[in-house]
């Protein structure tokens, strides 16, 4: 064989890598409105800029015939690229190579990049579309989904973490998106669940579609296990390209920042945003809205425990991550999703250098059985929780109400916020008025001759000493009591003298957060 031939030989074997599992698989994928493997890492990383790593890489199986099925890449695409000129590692199931099942091969090939992430200190995004574990090689898939977990855990907090989840995803296969940093779901072609609607109903007789058990929507609203969905891949793509813009590289470094200029930061807007009576619901996300930058925000999980939102935004061009209540549902009380979702978004942020800015409109945390007896009390302390342990540049700023054990979790003065500050609308108080009156007038209220007239003097005196945030702030646990239009200003300001902030954790192994 001369050089040319060589060269022809190696052409060959790309071209046939390139092909997947065929012409005709690859049309039964579109068909699906699915893009196939290849397809989707081109349009996600900066065009010509991946770099595949084990193209040529097959299985050694020769179990019930996979002898005859051998494909170069086995069934997964690997390697490197950018996004927006900066590093990231990809790996993306190819579904037309034995519909994209995990075995050793394959498995191997995503912890060589998962491994050189760690080593580089770069994401990790992994595009799922696979039909689980490859059964005819048995229990080495199980090995290799293994294998892919312990990397997921040893990378946690040290490089971002992020799956899209574009078809199939089943079995023991849904941990390892599960312990990424974020879940992205295109919606009507990916489900995830752990048994499929075949074993519920052979178990529990309940009929249920795989979308209804584990499409998109549901992931997203109920189980909270989807952070995002997009309509179509091309739309998942976008959004996974842009989650990137906000975070950094890896745990030593700071976020990305765009170019901001300073401009007139005033908003006269936030004046009137809090209704005047204090139970009328108005949406936080336009306080919100009014302090990032324009247009900046990535809301995440928008679909679960809409009682709380969570999401990244800018502030003059730079990455923070953005916790509040939303008193426009369930009054903005914290339950225990609400509590859940925001904890696990400020270790994120805490992770990997992003600072916190906080809004507070909070009557308190949910009473009922339904809540205690699922565990509010561990499921409300990870909040606690996940605030304390933050050594970021932490800003709170308290819009209406911050009662009770809820003004303490929410990013307050005592559990490490760096600065808080409260509008003239702040209500910082051990319970609302009405609640608090009821309890420590109940004998003079009894006593009197119109009772409720008297519970409602007593409530006016308690709300007259205590709705408000100077008590607070006479003892330093609001530093300033702002207008609502300097809000901006003040965030922008608080945020720059944090800059340098530098605070560490006591020296241990790892707490125990109460999971
Ligand atoms: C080997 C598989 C496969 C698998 C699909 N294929 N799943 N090959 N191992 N797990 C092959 C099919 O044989 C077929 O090959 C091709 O992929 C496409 O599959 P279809 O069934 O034609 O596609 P579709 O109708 O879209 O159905 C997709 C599917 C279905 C729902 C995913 O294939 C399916 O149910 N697969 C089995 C899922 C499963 O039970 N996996 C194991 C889960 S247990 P040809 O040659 O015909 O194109 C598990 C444990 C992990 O994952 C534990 C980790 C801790």
């Amino acid at each position: 064989m001369d050089n040319k031939q060589r060269t022809e030989e190696l052409e060959r074997r790309v071209q046939q890598a390139l092909e997947g599992g065929g012409p005709d698989r690859i049309a039964a994928q579109h068909k699906k409105g699915k893009l196939t493997a290849r397809e989707r890492v081109d349009l996600l990383l900066d065009e010509g800029s991946f770099q595949e790593i084990g193209q040529l890489v097959t299985h050694r199986s020769t179990n019930f015939g996979l002898d005859q099925q051998v494909f170069l890449g086995d069934g997964v695409i690997t390697g490197y690229g950018t996004i927006d000129g900066r590093l990231v590692y990809v790996f993306s199931q190819d579904f037309t190579v034995l519909g994209g099942s995990l075995a050793e091969a394959h498995a191997e090939k995503i912890c060589r990049v998962m491994d050189l992430a760690m080593q580089n200190g770069a994401p990790v995004i992994g595009l799922n579309d696979s039909g689980g574990a490859r059964i005819q090689e048995g229990v080495v898939s199980l090995g290799g989904y293994a294998d892919i977990f312990y990397r997921n855990v040893r990378s946690s907090g040290v490089v971002p973490q992020i799956s899209a989840i574009m078809g199939p995803c089943a079995g023991g296969a849904v941990y390892s998106p599960a312990l990424t940093d974020f879940v992205l779901m295109v919606e009507n072609t990916s489900y995830m669940f752990v048994t499929g609607p075949n074993v519920v109903k052979t178990v529990t007789h309940e009929e249920v579609t795989a979308e209804e058990l584990g499409g998109a929507s549901t992931h997203a609203s109920k189980s909270g296990v989807a952070h995002f969905t997009a309509p179509n891949e091309l739309d998942a793509i976008r959004h996974l390209r842009r989650l990137v813009s906000f975070i950094p590289s890896n745990c030593e470094e700071e976020p990305p920042a765009l170019p901001y200029t300073p401009g007139d930061e005033r908003r006269p807007e936030l004046d009137t945003m809090v209704p005047e009576n204090p139970n009328q619901p108005y949406d936080i996300r336009q306080v919100m809205n009014a302090v990032i930058d324009p247009d900046s925000s990535l809301e995440v999980h928008a679909d679960y425990a809409r009682n709380m939102v969570i999401g990244f935004a800018r502030i003059e061009g730079r990455t923070v991550g953005c916790v509040a209540n939303q008193p426009a549902v369930l009054a903005g009380v914290l339950d225990i999703d609400a509590s859940v979702k925001a904890a696990r978004f400020v270790r994120f942020c805490d992770a990997f250098n992003i600072p916190l800015v906080v809004f507070v409109d909070v009557p308190g945390f949910l009473p009922g059985t339904d809540q205690e007896w699922r565990g509010i009390i561990d499921h409300g302390a990870k909040l606690l929780y996940a605030f304390s342990e933050a050594t970021v540049p932490r800003i709170t700023v308290i819009t209406r109400k911050a009662y009770g054990g809820a003004y303490d979790v929410m990013n307050s003065k005592h559990i490490g916020c760096d600065m808080n500050y409260a509008w003239p609308t702040a209500e910082i108080a051990v319970m609302g008025a009405k609640g608090a009156a009821e309890i420590i007038f109940k004998s003079e209220i009894a006593k009197a001759k119109d009772p409720q007239a008297k519970w409602q003097e007593k409530e006016a005196e308690y709300k007259e000493q205590f709705a408000n945030p100077y008590e607070a702030a006479a003892r330093g646990y609001v530093d300033e009591v702002i207008r609502p239009s300097d809000t901006r200003i003040k965030v922008i300001q608080a945020l720059r003298m944090l800059r340098n902030k530098v605070d560490k954790l006591p020296r241990k192994k790892h707490g125990n957060i109460p999971l």
